[in-house]
């Protein structure tokens, strides 16, 4: 992509409305544009950053056997009469009214809509395990939405229901679940750490939040210290084994790790001193086991092998995508701009002429940019005939992990220059050893 042809509005003052890093530096860096109160645009560049994480959260469902479709946003009420939430739920839902006179509201999450396409076509349990998922806007009222795409009223998640014949696979199916979101976090280049959540009117301990340590979270967050020690790497993962997706929900879940509503002062006690750490904590998904709630209520049964007529145990599953594109800059940034991490980068590397119309800088930088292009990846080329220092100041600002810099100086030796951004290191390469450098560090990523 070339800088001079793309849509990129760079805002050079810092908007007053934004009190946060991320909110900031969206806004600056022309990644979202507020549409009303808590609703935004998502801009060409916010927009790639949104797709990398919705892919990546694709891939980690699949590879579990979780099945992407697609549900509405719109719903109609009579579902949630059935189920008994429609009265329930309060003012956060966004409740419309059709030319007919019918109840529709904007669906603030999609339990009742998938029980009921459940409850149409399932009836055995050699139809199960089932889970089916997607990845659709979401509508809550929020009361004060703040912090720009953190807590919108309108936002993208993943939300994911598991069908099982009884609670043990239904646990199972839990545990499942919290493999794919660790493995999902941690390719987003996140220490996501799970959190044993309140689950509320409904009981249990089936339930937990995963936080993203960052001093702008609006959780409180007590935990061990260790847990940070943890990371899934590359293990082979059989997700229809029991046994081995425990085995690593037992080693997250051992370390204490709990937000305020849980938070228990005893047992954090029994941590040892040196390891114990409160701080806050963003949440960027949430883990439900519930049982029969919703199968009961809207009868969603299947025989089982004994010829019953049971009600199907169900859990419900959600990743805030949008809310982790503003996460992730609260993770990483510096007092220039967003520093992404190479998993969810919107462009994988910048390019940037010093001196735009000579012809062997023109030719340099367009030669980097095609044998990029050529490997897979997406540059971002400034191209613009303008000064050096606003270059750089945009490349910081929109926070792409390297940055080429071609110029005559630099050309006259058969060099260019190789930026880190997140150490903000500079080395003088060739031009064969730049691309080859990034090449490399994305085929690892
Ligand atoms: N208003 C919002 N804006 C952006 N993302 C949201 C919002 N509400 C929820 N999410 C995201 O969707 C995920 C799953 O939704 P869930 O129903 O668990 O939200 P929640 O517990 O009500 O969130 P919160 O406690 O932050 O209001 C959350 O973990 C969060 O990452
Ligand atoms: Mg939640």
């Amino acid at each position: 992509m070339r800088l001079s042809r793309y849509f990129l509005p760079v805002l050079k003052e810092t908007p007053a409305e934004a009190q946060i890093a991320s909110h900031r530096y969206m806004l600056r860096a022309g990644m979202i544009k507020q549409a009303s109160a808590g609703i935004y645009s998502w801009l060409p560049l916010g927009w790639r950053v949104l797709k990398r994480i919705e892919d990546i959260v694709h891939q980690e469902q699949q590879r579990a056997g979780h099945i992407p479709m697609l549900m509405p946003t719109i719903q109609s009420a009579d579902l949630w009469r059935e189920s008994g939430r429609y009265d329930a739920y309060g003012p956060e839902m966004l409740r419309i009214t059709d030319r007919h006179d019918r109840d529709m509201l904007f669906g603030p999450t999609n339990e009742e809509m998938i029980t009921d396409i459940f409850r149409s076509h399932v009836s055995s349990y050699r139809d199960l395990p089932l889970t089916l998922y997607h990845i659709q806007w979401k509508f809550r009222d929020e009361v004060r939405p703040r912090f720009g795409v953190m807590r919108g009223r309108e936002f993208y998640m993943k939300d994911g229901y598991n069908f099982d014949v009884d609670r043990d696979a239904a646990l199972h199916a839990y545990n499942r679940h919290m493999v794919t979101y660790l493995r999902s976090y941690e390719r987003m280049g996140l220490k996501a750490i799970p959190m044993r959540a309140d689950s509320g009117p409904i009981g249990g301990d089936n339930t937990h939040e995963f936080l993203l340590l960052a001093d702008t979270g609006e959780s409180e967050v007590f935990y061990d210290s260790a847990i940070l020690e943890l990371e899934l790497g590359d293990r082979a993962i059989d997700f229809d084994s029991v046994e081995q997706c425990q085995a690593i929900c037992d080693e997250w879940t051992a370390p204490y790790a709990r937000t305020d509503e849980t938070h228990d002062p005893a047992l954090f006690d029994q941590v040892p001193e040196d390891r114990r750490r409160q701080s806050r904590g963003i949440e960027v998904g949430q883990i439900f086991y519930f049982g029969t709630k919703y199968s009961e209520a809207m009868g969603a049964r299947v025989t089982n092998k004994d010829g019953e007529v049971v009600p199907v145990h169900m859990g419900s599953h959600g990743i805030g995508v949008s809310r982790l594109v503003g996460a992730i800059i609260e993770a990483n940034h510096d007092d220039k701009g967003i520093i992404w991490p190479e998993q969810v980068t919107p462009f994988h590397c910048g390019i940037v002429n010093l001196r735009q119309g000579d012809g062997d800088c023109d030719a340099a930088c367009e030669r980097i940019e095609a044998a990029l292009v050529e490997r897979g990846l997406d540059p971002l080329y400034d191209d613009r005939d303008t000064r050096a220092g606003g270059k750089f100041a945009t490349m910081d600002l929109i926070g792409l992990p390297w940055r080429i810099t071609v110029g005559p100086r630099g050309l006259q030796n058969g060099v260019v220059e190789l930026t880190s951004r997140r150490t903000g290191e500079s080395e003088e390469v060739s031009i064969d050893a730049a691309i080859d450098r990034i090449g490399q560090i994305y085929a690892a990523a």
